[in-house]
Formats: C-alpha cells, structure tokens, sequence
C-alpha cells in the first residue's frame, strides 16, 4: 500500500526561485534562504519519497477567472514551468504520476469533495519556486508530482476547516493506494504578507511565528480562524496558509518537527517546515470496504453492452487526441485542419493509430479508443456530417437503417454552426442556393 511518510511545508514566493536561478546563495540577502532550505534537500534526499503531492496555489496563470475551482488536482503526465511574463524558468518538465492521481480523485469525490481534474497546464511559481530550492533537477527532477490546486484567490474560497477536512481524506485517500508508492506531502503558501492596495507590505512575525507553533501543536485551533481573521493577522495573500492545513490534515494528530526556520527579506515571510508522523497510517483493515465505496457509483457498469464511461483513466491517457479534436472549435486550427488533414495531426503529434482513426472518420473506433463524443461532433461539424452518421457508425448499421429506428427518421442535426452552409443531409436546406 501507498505511505505518507512525512510532510513539507513551505512558502511559494517568487523571491526563493530567483534567488535559486541567479544563484545568490553567497549573499548575505538571500544566503538565509539557502539556509532554511538545505534540511529539506537532506530530508528529501534520505526519505526518497517516489511522489510529492504538492499543495499549492496558481496566480492567475494557467487558472484565470474564466473557470476557477476550488480543489483541482493534476492528473496529467508531466508538467512545464509557466511563464509568468517574460518566459518560463529553465527548468525541466517533472513527471506526474496520474495512476495516482486518478485514485485521490474517485476517493476525494466518493468522500464528497466536488473536484475539479486538470493536465496540460503548466505550474507557476507557487509549485516551482520552492521546488527549485528543495532539490537538484538539472539531470532531471528525481520525484514525480500530484499538484493540488487550491482557488485562494477569488472569493468564495474554502475554509480553513475544509481545507483540514480535505487533508484527512486525502490521507485515507493515498493510504488506499494498492502500490507501494512512498508519498510525501508538500504545503505551500504564506507566510504573512499582502500584496495589494495601501495595506501592502504588511508583515507580523509574531503571528507568523505563532502560525507554525499551531500549526504542529494545534491545527484545529486554526480551523476555527476565518478567511477574514487570518488576513488581519498575516495580510490578505498571507490567507493563503489555510493550504498549509490540507497538509497537516493528511498527518495524524501527533507529528515529530525535524525542521522550521522563518525569515522575513522583503515582502513575504518565508518559513520552511517538516513534519514526520509520530503514528503509522490509518490503523486498521479499512481499505477493502473503502474502497468498495469508493467504486460503488459505477460498480456493474461494465454489464451495460457498448457503454464507455469516460474516466480520468481515459481522460489522462487519451488528452492528445482529445486536444486536438476540442481545439477544432478555434477557427484558426480548423482552416489548419480543412487545409490539410495530415499535416495538422501531424503538429499536432498524434499517434499513427490516432492519425489513422480520425482520417478514416472510424467513429466507433474512436470511441474505443477513448474520445469524449463530445469531440466527435466537433469533427463531424467540421467535415460536414450530423451526428446521426456517427450514431448510426458507432452501432454499425447503415445511416438509413438506423434512421428508420427515430421517431422522426428526416431529423438529421449536428452542431454546425454559421460556417457551415449548405448541408447535404439536411433536407430543409434552401434548394437552389448558390
Ligand atoms: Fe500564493
């Protein structure tokens, strides 16, 4: 089974991945900073998790108020550095572990957290900054990584005492993991600091200093702290430190601190810490009739004949060709695409077998394969078909013998739109239209 076997907990400022790429540890500005991180290189370096399930927020760079959540975990293979303005860091790309990831995901929405799932999309400075400054990467990041977006940013946001309760099932999450996975959970934010209107600047480092007292000693007294208290105390953005409770959430009640340093150079307090837990996991025999929950919503779904539920499982594997097909709703990657079919799949690094599938419209095959349909009727409207064609394919009968068995067998309909003209099959069109 998956083991926790330690937490770390940091703050995310931008200060720590500059001071780490222009390489400032002889100075004595940023020398403390190298300083409070070399006990989590070493910690690292003995426990060798295999994967960090790193807790963290994004600062409106990939996650942009066009579509903010709450929890969105990383179920995606790999992930890039963001750029944030004038190019992403040079660093390179660490792996995920999106096995693992699918698992937290049904465990969390069976515990009835409403998650969202994200891949493709880089990690800003909130993953990355200290990351660079826990470890070596140059040859490659030695751990592979399960992000946990938190939305700290734009109000609702969840609690602290959510986030605490998110954190325990987190635990039961990972410690229901059937490998032998050692997983080390990282927390990042605050500490103290605002960065916005005439309050900015702000900084309290007694509270700071209090903050990592309770948060060892005493993390339920700090889930009965309001968003609006712990901005008082440690500065609007310094709210973000309620992620630091999903971590010591997923820690039992007794934890052994092997390491805390704090200093405060600029703007933001930067604290390090790390936790190891003081009992093993969960006891008892728990995880046979958890996981029957767990899989319990879609437990016979395998009896209902040609029916495919799409899954993060199928989601995560099949993101490229699930891209490619989605992003045929962007009016310039369509022309692409109607100039030349080949070439467009071609950038676009589909597989042989993808290639071959969406070049022969082989909807079934498709399917299979593990397309969302929901992308197969992009394509169709892109290439002048209804979605009836595709119903009728996926069934393999002939579009007439399928028609015969609707109500209304005229009814043919896609989602085509304004580009689309003139459809054959559509036997209300405007005859004579030039
Ligand atoms: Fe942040």
């Amino acid at each position: 089974m998956a083991k926790i076997i330690g937490a770390l907990a940091t703050s995310h400022t931008p200060t720590i991945g500059f001071a780490v790429d222009r390489d400032k540890r002889s100075d004595p500005d940023w020398a403390p900073i190298f300083a409070a991180y070399e006990p989590l290189r070493e910690w690292l370096g003995r426990a060798r998790p295999d994967v960090l399930l790193y807790v963290y927020n994004d600062h409106v760079t990939s996650f942009f108020f066009d579509h903010y959540s709450m929890f969105a975990l990383g179920i995606g293979t790999s992930w890039e550095s963001a750029d944030e303005g004038s190019g992403p860091r040079n660093l390179p790309s660490i792996a995920g572990h999106p096995e693992l990831a699918q698992h937290i995901g049904a465990c969390l929405v069976a515990e009835e957290f409403d998650m969202a799932f994200f891949q493709g999309k880089p990690l800003d400075h909130g993953c990355f900054s200290p990351l660079s400054a826990m470890m070596d990467y140059v040859n490659g990041w030695p751990v592979a990584l399960v992000p946990l977006q938190v939305g700290v940013l734009q109000f609702p946001v969840p609690s602290a005492s959510r986030c605490y309760k998110l954190g325990a099932a987190l635990r039961r999450a990972i410690e229901s993991y059937p490998v032998d996975v050692r997983v080390a959970i990282v927390a990042t934010g605050g500490l103290s600091h605002q960065v916005h209107g005439e309050r900015s600047g702000y900084n309290d480092v007694d509270w700071d200093r209090r903050f990592l007292e309770l948060i060892e000693k005493d993390p339920v007294a700090l889930t009965r702290v309001t968003l609006a208290e712990f901005a008082k105390l440690g500065g609007m953005e310094g709210a973000e430190v309620i992620m630091w409770l999903i971590m010591r959430g997923a820690l039992p009640a007794a934890v052994k601190c092997m390491h805390k340093a704090y200093y405060l150079p600029s703007m933001t307090g930067i604290a390090v810490a790390i936790f190891e837990p003081e009992s093993p996991a969960c006891p008892g025999n728990w995880q046979q009739p958890y996981l029957e929950g767990v899989s319990s919503q879609l437990k016979g779904i395998e009896e209902v004949s040609g029916t495919y539920p799409f899954t993060l499982a199928t989601s995560s594997r099949c993101y490229r060709v699930n891209r490619f097909l989605h992003d045929l709703i962007i009016p310039e990657k369509r022309a692409t695409f109607r100039a030349n079919e080949r070439a467009a799949m071609a950038v676009a690094g589909l597989t042989s077998e993808e290639v071959a599938l969406v070049s022969q419209r082989d909807w079934r095959g498709l399917i299979h394969y593990g397309a969302s349909f929901f992308v197969l009727e992009k394509l169709a409207a892109v290439v002048g078909m209804s979605n009836l064609h595709i119903y009728a394919h996926m069934r393999g009968e002939p579009l007439e013998q399928f028609l015969k068995t609707r109500n209304a067998p005229g009814a043919l309909y896609s989602v085509a739109g304004t580009e689309s003209g003139d459809l054959e099959w559509d036997k209300s069109r405007p005859h004579g239209r030039p």
